[in-house]
């Protein structure tokens, strides 16, 4: 992993003053690949939401026991859209756990630094390429997907922590809707999304007008606003529940309160 200090690396393009989505969030997961302003802004956040660290780390943990339930299944051809910046359990690596003959994963992102990182750190993986683009440019995405995976077995989209950074107008639902039809039946979709459940704790709405800072807003959804986005869609027990409640495999701590996770989980298979 690249060091910090060192920052050749960095597509010269890039405003490093301005927090990222990915580098804010590698941040929270104690990475590497974050700058003075991610982290400035994420000890703001921890002032009024102690938890967002231990939030960060249950949609790690969510989307790798995702990944894992569509390897179980066969999938062994993962989508990774808004795929940050790699840090441990990568898909590509849990996968491998299960079948590690025949794992390919395309990651997909639009932030040129966590773009240049991920090229940087799994240059020589076989099965797993990288490409720099909006994951709403459905077409784009779908084509070089075609260079890589077979679209004609199943594939398993990862939105982890991503449609959150696509506004309203963008039609979240229809995106996802889009890559589905594109997809075999069997195909997975793992989803986890901010949410404005009342159940989670601290002040929210302060949170949405901080995120407002990065390059990228976030739009917090409800549980109603989660649940369409997997309209048609066959889910997976236990449906749609905080990260941390999503078919765990491990014990959550005495008194946690699940809300604090902050983001809603959901799986489903196309028919
Ligand atoms: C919070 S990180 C989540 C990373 C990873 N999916 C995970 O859950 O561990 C969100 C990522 O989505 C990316 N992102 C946000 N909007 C995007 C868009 N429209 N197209 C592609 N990537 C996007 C950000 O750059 C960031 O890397």
């Amino acid at each position: 992993v690249a060091s910090v200090s060192d920052t050749r690396w960095v597509p010269r393009e890039i405003d490093l003053t301005r927090p990222s989505p990915a580098r804010v969030y590698d941040y929270l997961l104690d990475g590497a690949c974050n700058f003075a302003a991610d982290r400035e802004l994420v000890e703001q956040m921890l002032v009024t939401m102690p938890w967002v660290r231990d939030a960060a780390r249950l949609n790690r943990s969510f989307l790798r026991r995702g990944v894992l339930f569509a390897a179980e299944r066969g999938v062994t051809q993962f989508l990774d859209l808004g795929s940050g910046i790699p840090t441990v359990g990568a898909p590509h690596e849990v996968a491998a756990k299960v079948a590690p003959e025949d794992v390919r994963v395309l990651y997909v992102d639009n932030e040129p630094v966590a773009v240049a990182h991920t090229r940087m750190v799994l240059a020589d993986v076989p099965g797993v390429a990288v490409l720099e683009s909006d994951l709403c440019d459905v077409d784009r995405v779908l084509g070089a997907a075609r260079s890589l995976l077979d679209l004609d077995r199943p594939v398993a989209v990862l939105l982890a922590a991503a449609l959150h950074f696509v506004p309203d107008e963008l039609d979240p639902a229809g995106v996802v809707r889009r890559y589905v039809a594109a997809l075999a039946p069997g195909s997975v979709v793992v989803i986890s999304h901010a949410t404005l459940d009342p159940e989670v704790p601290g002040d929210i709405a302060g949170a949405v007008e901080m995120s407002r800072r990065m390059s990228t807003a976030g739009t917090v959804r409800s549980r109603e606003e989660v649940t369409a986005l997997v309209d048609g869609l066959d889910v997976v027990k236990p449906g749609v529940v905080f990260t941390s409640q999503w078919r765990p495999d491990q014990a959550t701590a005495p008194g946690f309160v699940h809300g604090s996770s902050a983001n809603l989980a959901v799986v489903a298979v196309k028919r």
